[in-house]
């Protein structure tokens, strides 16, 4: 048996600006497969947050003539109302301006410091703040009379400042005996071999504090520096556990991670420094990382008027939550780059939700409304074709489980509505209604069949779209706690001795 505990992270976001279309599928992404680890029967940790120190605050704190930390503590307000929006079920959401999250941080410098990775020295290169991170020359160029990271297009700056330093250059063996001895560990592949290829250059020692600013968590021993924001960040994974006490149950339980995920901006922190402070300090590291894509618009600017809109926020508004989340599960390709467009979205609210499982709920229930007395009919001599159509799910489960633990996302949904397709399919060409004055035995198996099928796909559809497979599982009278992947494997689980629930229609269809 694999183990019970379960960690997930989302990267903890830069609440500067409004919450964007990318952060929604950062965390939709690490909320669907939470979800189903839950429902597969884990105990589930699910972490997200804000990271609210660095230039890059500081700058925008003073452009809004705000007092730093109000300012944190209003934008990071928007997202936590995010998650509520997105419905995240998170367990935790930290800050990096909070207590708990300084004396980790603190404490991991110390580790760092004692072991003899950190020495102080003099920084001399380019930054980019909207990235907080350092560009070597040869990862620069010129734009437009600007020096711009060739990695991520943002304006560079240069810095010459007193700084301390982490010995990267001494990890770089080791980590990349670990990429070898762990080949799961940074996913997918294409990022793997990026990251080896990157390290197998040789790594540079790594600048972590900073003397020309202030919002951060001062080096403890002097206070004329500041972290680097990244190595404060990145240990927001082990502050929401309560390190640094390690005995702690939270710590005990979840600590290492099972998987960051993350977009492939961040690669480099999380699948190079995080591991080698990690080393460093002599704490076990994560179990994966998992790199997505980014989400592209057309490569046009966002706009009304062309109906590209990427505001996360507006989209729900317009098409609800689930809708959102199911479009970006289906239609994103996970590793991958993806366009999204305002048209797509329409269709797949069109085709895959309205025309095939809320038409397929829909039809069934008013079916069994209409011709039995609105319970589920029990079943007799099930035949082949019916035992055709529940048994493909059910022996189908250990794969899906296998396309969740490998965050093949797109395959599992993929499957999941092509249940619901046959399952339509079935009710079609079985013509239960023909069948009531001729073998009503027959036809009460056929609806029987097709309802515990729902139940099936909607319970796999609960990570996805949980407000309405649940209001589907409301319908058929399942008792919540009951909601559970091993359900799915049982006979004879359906209640037939209540009424169904009133059936609302699901998923308008959208013009
Ligand atoms: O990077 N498409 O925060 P962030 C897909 N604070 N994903 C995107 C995206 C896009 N267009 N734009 C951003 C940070 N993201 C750090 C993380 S973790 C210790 C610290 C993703 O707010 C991005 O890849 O800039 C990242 O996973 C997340 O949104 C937060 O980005
Ligand atoms: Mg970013």
């Amino acid at each position: 048996m694999s183990k019970k505990n379960y960690y997930i992270t989302t990267p903890i976001y830069y609440p500067s600006g409004r919450p964007h279309m990318g952060h929604a599928y950062s965390s939709i992404i690490a909320d669907v497969i939470a979800r189903y680890k839950k429902i597969e029967g884990k105990n589930v940790y699910f972490l997200t947050g804000t990271d609210e120190h660095g230039l890059k605050i500081q700058r925008e704190a003073e452009k809004n003539k705000k007092n730093t930390q109000l300012f944190c503590d209003e934008i990071s307000k928007k997202f936590k109302d995010l998650t509520k929006i997105l419905n995240l079920s998170n367990n935790d959401f930290i800050r990096t301006t909070e207590k708990r999250h300084y004396k980790s941080v603190e404490d991991l410098w110390k580790k760092l410091e004692q072991s003899g990775d950190i020495y102080l020295d003099k920084y001399k290169g380019w930054y980019s703040v909207s990235d907080e991170a350092y560009y070597d020359n040869d990862e620069i160029e010129e734009k437009d009379g600007l020096k711009i990271s060739k990695l991520s297009g943002s304006k560079v700056e240069w810095v010459e400042e007193e700084s301390y330093f982490f010995k990267l250059s001494a990890w770089s063996q080791k980590l990349l005996d670990h990429y070898k001895s762990h080949p799961d560990f940074i996913l997918p592949i294409s990022r793997n071999n990026e990251v080896v290829k990157f390290v197998e250059k040789g790594l540079k020692d790594l600048s972590v504090s900073r003397t020309s600013f202030s919002w951060g968590i001062p080096v403890p021993k002097n206070q004329k520096h500041v972290i680097y924001v990244w190595l404060d960040a990145l240990t927001n994974y082990l502050s929401a556990l309560n390190y640094p006490n390690t005995t702690s149950d939270l710590y005990k339980n979840f600590w290492p991670a099972d998987l960051h995920v993350i977009g492939k901006d961040i690669l480099r922190f999380h699948a190079i420094y995080w591991p080698a402070f990690l080393m460093a300090a002599k704490l076990p590291l994560p179990k994966r990382i998992f790199g997505h894509g980014w989400i592209l618009s057309d490569d046009k600017k966002m706009s009304k008027s062309i109906g590209n809109i990427l505001d996360p926020i507006e989209i729900i508004e317009m098409f609800g939550i689930d809708q959102l989340r199911y479009y970006l599960i289906k239609e994103v390709s996970l590793g991958n780059d993806g366009n999204i467009s305002l048209e797509n979205l329409k269709n797949c609210i069109n085709n895959d939700l309205a025309n095939n499982y809320g038409n397929l709920c829909q039809r069934v229930f008013s079916f069994i409304k209409k011709n039995c007395s609105n319970k589920i009919p029990p079943k007799k001599d099930l035949s082949k074709q019916d035992k055709a159509l529940t048994g493909k799910l059910k022996n189908d489960i250990n794969i899906l489980t296998n396309l969740i633990d490998k965050q093949d996302l797109n395959n599992y949904l993929k499957k999941v509505i092509e249940y619901s397709f046959d399952s339509n399919k079935y009710f079609n060409d079985s013509e239960p209604w023909a069948l009531k004055k001729t073998d009503i035995n027959k036809m009460n198996s056929i609806l029987y069949s097709i309802v515990e099928q729902i139940k099936n796909i909607s319970i796999l559809l609960l990570p996805i779209i949980p407000i309405s497979a649940n209001k589907i599982l409301d319908v058929i009278n399942v008792k919540s706690e009951l909601r559970v992947i091993n359900e799915i494997k049982k006979e004879n689980t359906l209640d037939i001795s209540k009424e169904l629930g009133n059936v609302e229609i699901l998923f308008k269809k959208v013009e």
